[in-house]
């Protein structure tokens, strides 16, 4: 079958590397059923070929008006399909949609009329928020990490950077790695504008957030960047949880050995 990737290698480059994700996240346990989805801007791909291609499916109202998203192009995981599928067959498990001048609604033009993922009003207005800002980022990536979730479940771990510095004290490459922390974002209904605003609010401070006894969302230059900020960060939650499973606090990397590092990496904070 003929596919939007055939003779773009740049492309299937991207789109490999997400099937190449999609297969982590179902080996880390972190994608039972159709659990996380992934998105990410392809526009910078788009040829006057891909430009022609006629819709494959009704206009989509987004459910919101993204002005930055106007003739953009993302690839998306599929609605209800399963990570572990989609490592193997990206192109069956997910879509390209072309974002329409009302910047309200979109179509599917390739491989297949795949419908995008619930979460594509977080997922756009991520995109819409980073292409705003000037950012380089393409990638939107959100996921069910068990250790993340389960910090969320306890309300101390939910004010404001209580996790973020939890996690970069547990082993120094979390900071290096993550260095902007990890935002927290109380819990709203799955899919809905109210949850995608309030994704954007924290994208100010944040490349990843924790949605409250959820999930986790990440941005990145690429899918592996975002799916390495989410790594180390779990990571760190497991050295927390063995830690207290085998009865004890964890100490933590003391305030100099953090401040020490931040200088000596050069982070922001
Ligand atoms: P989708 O199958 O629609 O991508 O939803 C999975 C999910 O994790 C919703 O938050
Ligand atoms: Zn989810």
């Amino acid at each position: 079958m003929k596919s939007i990737l055939d003779n773009r290698p740049a492309l299937a480059k991207e789109v490999n590397k997400v099937a190449e994700v999609a297969g982590y996240l179902w080996q880390k346990g972190w994608a039972e059923r159709n659990g996380g989805n992934i998105t990410i801007n392809i526009t910078e791909f788009v040829d006057d070929e891909i430009k022609a291609l006629p819709a494959i499916s009704d206009v989509t109202s987004i459910g919101t008006t993204l002005p930055n998203l106007k003739g953009c192009y993302f690839y998306c995981k599929g609605t209800n399909m399963r990570m572990r599928d989609l490592a193997r067959w990206p192109m069956e498990n997910g879509s390209v949609i072309r974002i329409l001048d009302d910047c309200a609604s979109y179509v599917i033009i390739a491989d297949q009329p795949v419908k995008p993922t619930s979460e594509l009003p977080s997922h756009l207005s991520m995109h819409n928020f980073l292409i705003g800002k000037g950012s380089n980022y393409k990638a939107s990536l959100h996921t069910h990490p068990i250790d993340l979730i389960a910090m969320t479940h306890h309300k101390p771990f939910l004010e404001k950077d209580v996790l973020t510095n939890l996690l970069w004290s547990m082993i120094p490459e979390t900071k290096a790695f993550c260095p902007r922390g990890l935002g927290i974002i109380p819990y709203k209904l799955p899919s809905s504008v109210e949850l995608a605003q309030a994704t954007i609010a924290e994208l100010k401070e944040y490349d990843v957030v924790m949605w409250e006894k959820h999930g986790v969302c990440a941005v990145g230059i690429d899918i592996m960047d975002a799916f390495d900020q989410v790594d180390v960060l779990s990571k760190s939650a497991q050295i927390y949880m063995t830690s207290k499973n085998m009865g004890f606090e964890p100490g933590g990397m003391s305030a100099e050995q953090m401040q020490e590092m931040t200088v000596a990496f050069n982070l922001p904070k």
